[in-house]
């Protein structure tokens, strides 16, 4: 298990610009072994290269509440999953599709409405948004917000307000059984 470590700057990897994020409880399938550490400690990213190869992430999922978020990576880049709460879920789902940049339902975004799984990466240069931990900025809109040229994300990654062209990309992933969720 790797320590925790604090870095309140922005860290380079793979050509990414990415923040510090909290890395929860990954397993990878395939060559790599197992990364977790518990809530909060907030580790930053520095995946190995073998990390990097994986194509697919094992996400424990028993331990996060509603309201909880964690990161995980899945070939080299950060992954969003937030256990969503049900006001979080209605602001979503009611949200207006002709509201919307880049329309998109909720329901056609999520497998399981509580279950609101994202890729990190803001689709306007790709920093990584803040709206992780438990006192970070949310935006205007609830979700996440992009501090680098404020982007506003809603409970559903879509975007909102600011330049990001498009919503928070949804990986392709499934429940594996009730505790886990399989990115990619
Ligand atoms: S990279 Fe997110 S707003 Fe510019």
């Amino acid at each position: 298990m790797a320590e925790p470590a604090h870095n309140a700057q922005p860290s380079s990897v793979d050509g990414q610009t990415r923040r510090d994020f909290l890395l929860y409880a990954t397993s990878a399938v395939g060559v790599a072994g197992t990364a977790i550490a518990l809530w909060p400690f907030v580790h930053s990213m520095n995946p190995a290269a073998d990390t990097l190869a994986l194509s697919t992430t094992d996400v424990d999922i028993s331990a996060i509440k509603p309201g909880q978020a964690v990161t995980v990576i899945w070939q080299g880049r950060p992954v969003f999953v937030r256990h969503r709460t049900p006001e979080e879920i209605t602001a979503a789902d009611q949200t207006a599709i002709g509201e919307l940049r880049d329309p998109q339902k909720d329901a056609d975004r999520v497998k399981k409405p509580e279950w609101l799984i994202l890729v990190g990466s803001c689709t306007h240069l790709g920093c990584v948004p803040l709206g992780q931990k438990p006192a970070d900025p949310k935006g205007e809109f609830g979700g996440w917000f992009c501090p680098c040229h404020g982007s506003h994300y809603d409970t559903s990654g879509r975007i909102r307000k600011g330049p990001a062209p498009r919503n928070l990309a949804v990986p392709p992933y499934q429940f594996t059984n009730d505790t886990t969720v399989r990115i990619g």
